[in-house]
């Protein structure tokens, strides 16, 4: 017996290494029509290594004061470090980017059903995963300690005060002082490089072995587990491996290019990725001309400025977010994929989709800066949020009475 495969039964006793890569990628069987929309799952581990790494260098050279924090960034970290620039491009430019993929993941879900049952669970634990991901890009942004970090932090951290009597008690909590201070730094920095990335880890973990559990969706949206051979193999299914890693080889080679097109010649993405008021120290005494948080929260930003009261704000803002975790028990239609919906789910879908987009511009102007003629930002934002809650609030209604095509019994393949 050759020594390699020696050393390979000597492990397969002792630890369960082979088995476990068979069970969760080449002996892991996914139907053979998946398409574009599949690629995002994987990207998003893609972009999530390349964050924890990054993210443990930047820390050995940035420094959690409110002294030296911003000097440790944008001087020691982008001017000093050989590569320190580069480094810090892959972390900034990589949160979009995770935002990005995450948000074009979730919009899978929506469009094959991906939330119905039998993966409820991997649909939540996904929410859970969104929910520490909203957490670690805004501590994340706090961390360089530029005038919008400061002012950003400002409002969200204010936000709790919104919560009748109590609320002054719990925002000077979450600070640890009465004002933002290094104390309030400190702890953003502890849950930024410990805390989130750890649960990040743990919960993308269990996000897999339930999917795995219950096996993938696909775009047809129906169980290629119904229709096996003898072998109990599925007739529709190839394996995730070699099938599926080399065709999203090709996409995640697509996606590098355009990433390190940003990473190398545009970092700043033109003020939405790095804001122009960041390049500045913090400054508790002048508050940027426009706060607003960056591009994949203006949405929840819109949101949160569209309700006149400050509490009422708040309470829109979580439920916006909250709302996705209803969607396995909102969706009332016999099948999953929007290709077999009827009409009135796919006009909500746009609905919901144009809604957001709307809310995220209106999250990204002035609020003194009409975007409409005859019609205030907050108006507007408030005729978006109303739709946007519409969708999921007439979930229940539209999808129990629209005609559906019933889905064929096999996959299809060819067409989106
Ligand atoms: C760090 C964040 C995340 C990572 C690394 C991640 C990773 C993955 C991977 C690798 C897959 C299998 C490949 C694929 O189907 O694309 C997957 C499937 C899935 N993910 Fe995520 N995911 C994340 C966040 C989310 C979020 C925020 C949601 C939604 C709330 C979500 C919902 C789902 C669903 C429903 C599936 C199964 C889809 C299907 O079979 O059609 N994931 N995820």
């Amino acid at each position: 017996m050759r020594r390699g495969q020696r050393l390979k039964n000597w492990m397969n006793l002792r630890f369960p290494a082979q088995q476990t890569s068979e069970k969760h990628w080449s002996k892991y069987y996914v139907a053979k029509n998946l398409n574009i929309w599949y690629l995002f799952g994987m990207l998003s581990l893609l972009i999530l290594v390349n964050q924890l790494i990054t993210g443990i260098w930047l820390a050995m050279m940035y420094t959690p004061s409110i002294e030296d924090a911003f000097a440790s960034v944008e001087g020691n970290i982008m001017r000093d470090v050989s590569a320190g620039w580069l480094i810090r491009n892959l972390h900034a430019v990589g949160a979009s980017a995770l935002f990005m993929v995450i948000y074009l993941h979730m919009f899978r879900g929506l469009l094959y059903g991906s939330y119905q049952k039998p993966r409820e669970l991997v649909w939540l634990i996904g929410m859970v995963l969104y929910v520490c991901l909203m957490a670690e890009g805004f501590f994340g942004y706090v961390l360089p300690w530029g005038n919008m970090s400061y002012w950003g932090a400002q409002v969200i951290l204010n936000l709790p005060a919104a919560i009748p009597n109590v609320g002054d008690s719990i925002a000077t909590w979450i600070r640890g002082d009465f004002v933002l201070s290094g104390i309030t730094l400190n702890r953003i920095f502890a849950l930024h490089v410990i805390a989130i990335p750890l649960f990040l880890v743990f919960f993308v973990f269990i996000h897999l072995v339930s999917l795995h559990h219950v096996g993938s969706n696909n775009p047809d949206g129906i169980e290629i587990k119904k229709h096996i051979d003898k072998n109990g193999i599925p007739l529709d299914g190839i394996p995730l491996h070699p099938y599926y890693t080399t065709h999203n080889l090709v996409g995640i080679v697509v996606f590098l290019i355009i990433f390190f097109a940003f990473v190398f010649f545009y970092p700043d993405g033109g003020g939405y990725i790095l804001e122009p008021a960041n390049f500045e120290p913090a400054n508790p005494l002048k508050t940027p001309s426009h706060i607003a948080p960056v591009w994949y929260f203006t949405p929840f930003y819109a949101i949160l400025l569209a309700i006149p009261s400050k509490l009422g704000g708040v309470i829109a803002l979580m439920s916006s977010v909250a709302i996705f975790c209803a969607l396995p028990w909102l969706d009332k239609s016999p099948v999953k994929s929007m290709r077999y919906k009827g009409i009135l789910s796919k006009i909500w879908l746009t609905i919901f989709v144009i809604s957001i987009l709307t809310l995220g511009v209106i999250g990204a102007t002035p609020l003194d800066h009409a975007l409409l003629p005859s019609i205030s930002n907050q108006r507007f934002a408030q005729i978006m949020t109303f739709f946007y809650f519409l969708y999921f609030l007439l979930m229940p209604f539209y999808t129990a009475i629209e005609n559906f095509r019933v889905p064929p019994s096999r996959v299809t393949r060819g067409h989106q």
